[in-house]
């Protein structure tokens, strides 16, 4: 059980609540901001906390808790939008001004209070708000202002009712941490007492529930998310689970054999589905195109083995939330369909389980490390759905496919002599539509350039380019123009994410 739930009001990093309460060793979930007082209350938590939003509270169709939240008399902390759901539903007063306050903030405490304990004062505080706080409601008192906001913080001790306009969630807020542990240990009593181990027996747990009899389908992709997402069904459901992976012809080098080898105790069924996936794909070019078309492959290669086999109508994916909230999850506008989440038609007759989704990668490193699983698996590099497809720009081809695997090879063996710790959060290759000139013994060459894609992230949601040893760089150039007929020419992406996205698709 969650002893902290956030309500969701759709601000876009709202996971990062979560994250950073899991970090503090608190176990805490995300759910609707319209989940009813009572179902709240069955959930037993121990700390409530109202997250951002991008809706303004002065509106109508504002987006408000079940007002029963507030008879819980639980302890609660508003952030931003949160704050000002608290301000306008306790008795307070928000009001709108052009100016807004976004970026980096300076914060000064007004008085002496648990929440801004040990916080430095001043404290760099990161703001996103147009509204905001004009009165607190009875019984609170202003902790906090900045240059632009005289309410920057707001508490009241006698109901443990908590809230601040900044956002403690996001690295710039420097002290963040400090004050999202006050709330939890000073304020609402919690203990560091959540483990890796907790979510792992929790997901199994729900991995059951969701599927109590019959048997269930998980899909095999060659990533980490998806190989501890079949470890926990094999946990939940033994002999009940059929790992099914699709080999799509999309895969990496070496991808199928290293799959099969790392479950040797998985009733896996490799589905040779290579030529459909490319006959679907002849003449794409556009990267959401292609991006659905493989979601719909997928799901019908799926659902054939289904049939094929008798199979339950469950499908255990390893979903994780970087995926969720970059396909157009609650609250953020879609940049890319991921194929395991918005690329899968609506028609779709099988119920997904999704045990990670509330999870980042690098927990989900964790609970495989806590689970026994060989770090070889667990420090695999993220690999999109769509696989090679989205990294050959333009159509999709044999001969194309074969010229990016094993251009990606290359990459991915020369990046891992410099990268034994696993800084680098993946290392692969990009084929280009263009050609160019160039001379290879004495001969003119007209062919490809591979562009040579090297990322360091903490989560996939941001990222910067490797800055690699030179000698590197020029191992892997002389080596694919040597060893990939077609690539004449190899180039490095330097752009971070944002403005760039990791993958080129
Ligand atoms: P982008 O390119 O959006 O990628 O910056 C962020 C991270 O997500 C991976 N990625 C995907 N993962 N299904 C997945 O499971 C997908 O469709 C997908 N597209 C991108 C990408 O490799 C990077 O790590």
């Amino acid at each position: 059980m969650a002893a902290v739930l956030v309500l969701d009001f759709g601000a876009q990093y709202n996971q990062l609540i979560a994250r950073r309460i899991r970090e503090a060793g608190v176990f805490c979930e995300v759910i609707p901001y319209d989940t009813t007082a009572a179902e709240i209350r069955a959930k037993a938590p121990r700390a409530l906390v109202l997250s951002g939003g991008p809706a303004s509270v002065l509106v109508p169709s504002a987006p408000l808790p079940d007002p029963a939240i507030f008879d819980l008399n639980l302890p609660t902390l508003g952030i931003c939008y949160g704050m000002q759901v608290m301000a306008r539903m306790l008795g307070g007063r928000v009001t709108t001004d052009d100016r807004g306050e976004y970026g980096k903030c300076s914060l000064t405490r007004v008085t002496d209070n648990p929440l801004l304990t040990g916080i430095d004062n001043p404290s760099t505080v990161w703001m996103s708000h147009g509204d905001r706080v004009e009165a607190v409601p009875a019984g609170f008192s202003v902790l906090a202002r900045t240059e632009a906001t005289a309410v920057a913080a707001m508490g009241d001790p006698a109901t443990n009712r908590w809230a601040v306009q900044f956002h403690p969630e996001v690295s710039h807020t420097h002290r963040g941490r400090e004050v999202l542990a006050n709330f939890l240990f000073r304020l609402a009593g919690l203990s560091a007492d959540w483990k890796a181990g907790d979510i792992i027996a929790q997901a199994v747990a729900a991995i059951g529930e969701a599927v109590p009899h019959g048997r269930a389908l998980v899909a095999l992709s060659g990533g980490v998310d998806s190989a501890v997402a079949a470890k926990l069904a094999e946990m939940a459901l033994g002999d009940r689970l059929q790992a099914v992976l699709i080999d799509n012809g999309l895969l990496r080098e070496g991808e199928v054999e290293g799959i099969q080898a790392a479950f040797p105790n998985l009733d896996l069924l490799v589905v040779d589905a290579r030529a459909e996936f490319l006959a679907a794909l002849t003449g794409i070019i556009d990267p959401e195109q292609k991006r659905k078309v493989i979601g719909r492959e997928f799901v019908t290669a799926f659902d054939r083995v289904r049939e094929r086999l008798g199979l339950a109508s469950v499908l255990v994916q390893g979903t994780v939330y970087p995926d969720v909230i970059e396909s157009g999850g609650r609250s953020a506008g879609t940049i890319k369909s991921h194929h395991n989440v918005g690329g899968l038609p609506p028609g779709m007759s099988m119920r997904v389980v999704e045990p990670l989704r509330w999870l980042f990668k690098d927990e989900v490193r964790r609970i495989g490390t806590e689970l026994g699983m060989p770090a070889a698996l667990v420090w695999r590099q993220p690999f999109p759905g769509p696989g090679l497809a989205v990294r050959i720009v333009g159509e999709v081809t044999a001969e194309r496919l074969a010229m990016v695997r094993a251009a990606d090879a290359i990459v991915r063996e020369e990046v891992s002599r410099v990268d034994p710790d696993h800084r680098f959060w993946q290392a692969f290759a990009v084929l280009l539509t263009l050609n160019s000139v160039g001379v290879m013994g004495d001969r003119r060459t007209y062919a490809h350039p591979l562009v040579v894609r090297v990322v360091q992230s903490e989560d996939g949601m941001t990222a910067d380019w490797a800055r690699l040893p030179d000698s590197t760089l020029e191992r892997i150039s002389q080596r694919v123009v040597a060893e990939v007929a077609g690539i004449n020419r190899v180039a490095y992406d330097i752009t971070s994410k944002p403005p760039a996205t990791i993958e080129w698709e």
